[in-house]
């Protein structure tokens, strides 16, 4: 029998919750370790040294520490965790320092990645005709902590003059829309997440993607066409 991939989670807050749910159904996965069930607890060190991938989904208060420390181990990572962006460079170090893989996305949902690929179309099009205004709007449940969200980071990047409005409240676990908009016509783009189940899929697709590599990779990557 083919062996499961051995999975840290590091958090256990909505995601690592998510994550664990599926991996207990999977013939594919099995989780070994479980770090921060409370805020308060170390990272479970001898857990992480036994897994092939730890899976990061916690606060951009600690998860750079937290790529310090896995890295240190030799075990690859998958980072769910968003609002670290400007510190790319010092994960980039990380990741070739320790030798590790890491893949990373604001959204590892694969809808979110087709929808990615769409707005670098549209980008492309739009571009001609400077008559189309661009704007957008996200909104997420109310403990979400970054604002915009690292999935509207990521559209705005892609499109030239693009920014988001974003909304905090009630329960939403994430829609993005971006608009363009002329005196003639408008056309809308949207992406509404319906639970967290599809980000969830696809961090453990990225787990199987990264298993057996090494190097950074944007969970993109695996959208190539
Ligand atoms: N990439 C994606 O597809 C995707 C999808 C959804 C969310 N996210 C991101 O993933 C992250 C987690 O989201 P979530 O909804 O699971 O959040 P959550 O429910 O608040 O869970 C976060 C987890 O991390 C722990 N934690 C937070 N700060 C910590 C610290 N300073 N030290 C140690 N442990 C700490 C929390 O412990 P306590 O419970 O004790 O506080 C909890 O276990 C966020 O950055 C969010 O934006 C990404």
């Amino acid at each position: 029998m083919k062996s499961r991939i051995k999975i840290a989670l590091i958090g256990f807050g909505k995601m690592g919750k998510e994550v664990n749910a599926l991996c207990e159904d999977s013939r594919d996965f099995e989780v070994v370790s479980v770090s921060y069930k409370n805020i308060n607890d170390k990272l479970d060190v001898e857990g992480i040294k036994k897994a092939d991938v730890a899976i990061d989904f916690t606060s951009p208060d600690v998860v750079i520490k937290n790529i310090e420390q896995v890295g240190k181990l030799g075990v690859n990572m998958v980072i769910g965790t968003t609002g670290w962006y400007d510190k790319m460079d010092t994960v980039k170090k990380l990741v070739s320092k320790n030798k590790i893989g890491l893949v990373y996305s604001p959204n590892f949902s694969v809808g979110v990645n087709i929808f990615f690929k769409i707005m670098d179309f549209a980008s492309s099009l739009f571009a001609k005709f400077p008559d189309y205004d661009v704007y957008g709007l996200e909104v997420h449940h109310k403990a979400k902590l970054d604002s915009p969200s690292g999935t509207a980071l990521k559209i705005a990047s892609k499109v030239n003059g693009l920014n988001f409005t974003s909304i905090r409240a009630g329960r939403n676990p994430g829609f993005h829309e971006v608009v363009f908009d002329s005196v003639a016509d408008g056309i809308t783009f949207s992406h509404q997440a319906y639970s967290r189940m599809g980000f969830a899929k696809g961090a453990l697709l990225a787990t199987k993607f990264i298993s057996n590599k090494k190097g950074m990779y944007p969970f993109e990557h695996l959208f190539k066409i």
